[in-house]
């Protein structure tokens, strides 16, 4: 099939598809309400979170926010493209498939984008294949005398790009490859008429997705080379950003308990070699926001297993508060002795690698804290039990509170009553206090301001997607998070829900924004829409008026003279004024 789907073809498909038998024919799906509810097929769990809309045709987790529309599920189960998804569901109602319609640009990137995953399959089996000739002894010798087998070669489908400098491109070419396209895919360096090969004399990781797509390349040099790793750039089919190292993987193992997430490609594959299975790593950065949600589907935890020495440490410390803004749980794996994953296991054996306790995000936190303090000092103990306070505040569970409490009780000589009282104290102080460094008082701001207005913007999207609010009554400025706005957008313009959420150019950002928006509405709730939206607009001014003050009261202690000063303090004044008129409202 070429070209684009008619979209006339395409209403009439989603009208005759039945998300409901659709999705049953997967799982069991049991009515409650206008919703039915069954155990979501992407993640594991034990009470069903999974819910199918069938008015909206949308399904969406509430576990792990996986959620689209019927195609989408089917691309989810079926590990299919879009175009094949659409296939199964027309074969299954037996719809005859359309005349495609011709779209140029459209037909050009969805043909670009095949051709470079195609290119990226044949590299990565022509990069297999040399490991068992001459042209990749060499590298198989490496493989080896790390420790690998050819089992665990197979499993991850490593490779070896030899020293020939067009080994791969001219083997390439023959298939029928442009050096253009080539260069696309970041297979060769296209210079001028010159074209070589982009990885040498490299042990090579492809990274494969979870659709099982071929995106890119890890290259470990063999010696002293640098860069150690040469990585594909960013092509028009990989984002290092937003791709997970081993995911594939991971898609396939059942109940999969937790993921361990590690820095190099290198110790997942020696981890799995040894017997430990989950393992996945981000490809040359820090995690991302993306990559937290990815994994997020695909077990119920994660486990940080950066290497042992201060970097690792560090990127831990920033790995937990993504998966914590992602609402990931989280735990943490120490390697001792500044070793990574793939030394610890080798040279203390899987055993000891099971023996890891892993530690609770708040445990790992108060021993990094305990290294910057003296705690033989009256000061160094004070300042230590302080900034645990903060990171007590978190915690919920009064069990694990206490354990925490009592630690820090040896630790410092405080009380339980006194840090309790100040756990107190700091959370009411955190605010008005001005003596946190800059970079810790927006982390604070994101953490304390941030989800609140985000929450109030999503319903207030989810009641403007129910389309029973009076007309004019929310507007496209309202929203401040970029994707709500853009949704917003698109529901102002007469799109109905389902087509946003069935586009298949939306992002899965938007999808995913979308499934969990369009999915969170009560039915009392969506009774009492223009009420409620009306509730929540009150807010969003009620928090914008808030931060003005932050603002301005900031302003009024720091402003350099007593003018501005002055003037400061009567914004404050009126704006007070104004939010206590807002509050009043609320009554
Ligand atoms: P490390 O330097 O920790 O390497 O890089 P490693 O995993 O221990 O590798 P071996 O054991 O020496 O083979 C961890 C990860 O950082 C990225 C790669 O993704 C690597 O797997 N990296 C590292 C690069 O992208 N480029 C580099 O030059 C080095
Ligand atoms: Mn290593």
């Amino acid at each position: 099939m070429a070209g684009r789907l008619p979209s006339a073809w395409l209403d009439e498909l989603y009208a005759r598809t039945d998300i409901v038998s659709v999705v049953s024919s997967y799982l069991t799906l049991k009515k409650d309400g206008r919703r039915y509810w069954g155990l979501c097929p992407f993640h594991n769990e034990k009470t069903p979170s999974f819910s199918v809309n069938p008015e909206l045709n949308l399904y969406y987790c509430f576990g792990c926010k996986a959620g689209g529309n019927v195609v989408q599920f089917v691309m989810e189960m079926e590990r299919v493209s879009y175009l094949e998804a659409v296939k199964l569901l027309a074969d299954r109602i037996h719809m005859a498939l359309p005349e495609m319609q011709e779209d140029p640009d459209w037909e050009r990137r969805r043909s670009q984008r095949e051709r470079l995953l195609n290119a990226n399959r044949e590299a990565a089996r022509f990069y297999h294949d040399r490991l068992w000739q001459p042209e990749g002894k060499r590298v198989l010798d490496y493989l080896h005398g790390r420790g690998l087998d050819d089992g665990v070669i197979r499993r991850f489908g490593l490779g070896a790009s030899s020293e020939k400098w067009d080994d791969l491109t001219s083997y390439l070419e023959e298939k029928g490859y442009t050096k253009e396209e080539l260069g696309l895919a970041g297979l060769t360096v296209v210079k001028g008429d010159s074209a070589y090969d982009m990885f040498r004399s490299r042990a090579m990781f492809p990274i494969i997705d979870q659709y099982n797509h071929v995106l890119g390349f890890g290259g470990r040099a063999m010696n002293d080379v640098k860069p150690k790793y040469l990585n594909t750039s960013d092509t028009p089919v990989f984002n290092k950003r937003k791709g997970v190292y081993a995911i594939n993987l991971i898609r396939k193992i059942r109940d999969l308990k937790r993921i361990i997430l590690v820095e190099g490609y290198m110790d997942v594959v020696a981890i799995s070699q040894a017997g430990v299975t989950g393992a996945v790593a981000t490809l040359g950065t820090a995690l991302t926001n993306e990559q937290a949600r990815l994994l997020k589907r695909y077990a119920p935890e994660v486990h940080l297993a950066y290497d042992g020495d201060e970097a690792g440490q560090h990127a831990i410390e920033r790995g937990l508060d993504i998966l914590e803004a992602e609402g990931v749980p989280a735990k943490v794996l120490y390697f001792p002795d500044g070793l990574d994953p793939d030394e610890f296991i080798r040279q203390r054996g899987l055993e000891a690698f099971q023996a890891l306790r892993p530690l609770t995000a708040v445990s790992y936190r108060m021993q990094r804290l305990r290294r910057q303090y003296d705690l033989e000092t009256q000061e160094g103990r004070s300042e230590y039990a302080k900034a645990c306070a903060e990171l007590l505040k978190k915690v919920k569970d009064p069990v694990d509170l206490e354990n925490y409490l009592e630690l820090l009780n040896v630790q410092t000589g405080f009380s339980r009553e006194v840090l309790l009282a100040q756990i107190g104290v700091s959370s009411a102080a955190a605010q008005a206090q001005n003596n946190s460094s800059p970079s810790r008082e927006t982390i604070q701001t994101k953490r304390s301001r941030f989800p609140e207005g985000y929450r109030t913007e999503q319903t207030l999207l989810a009641l403007l997607a129910t389309g029973s609010l009076p007309a004019g009554m929310v507007k496209e400025t309202d929203f401040s998070q970029p994707i709500f706005k853009q949704i917003a957008a698109r529901l102002l313009a007469g799109e109905a829900p389902a087509q946003i959420i069935s586009d298949p150019d939306a992002g899965d950002e938007m999808r995913q924004a979308a499934g969990e928006t369009f999915s969170m509405l009560t039915d009392s709730e969506r009774e009492r829409a223009a009420a409620i939206a009306g509730d929540c607009l009150r807010n969003l001014q009620i928090q914008h008026l808030q931060q003005e003050i932050n603002t301005m009261t900031d302003l009024m202690r720091t402003a350099g003279t007593a003018e501005k000063r002055a003037e400061a303090l009567k914004e404050v004044s009126s704006l007070s004024k104004e939010l206590a008129r807002l509050k009043q409202q609320g009554r």
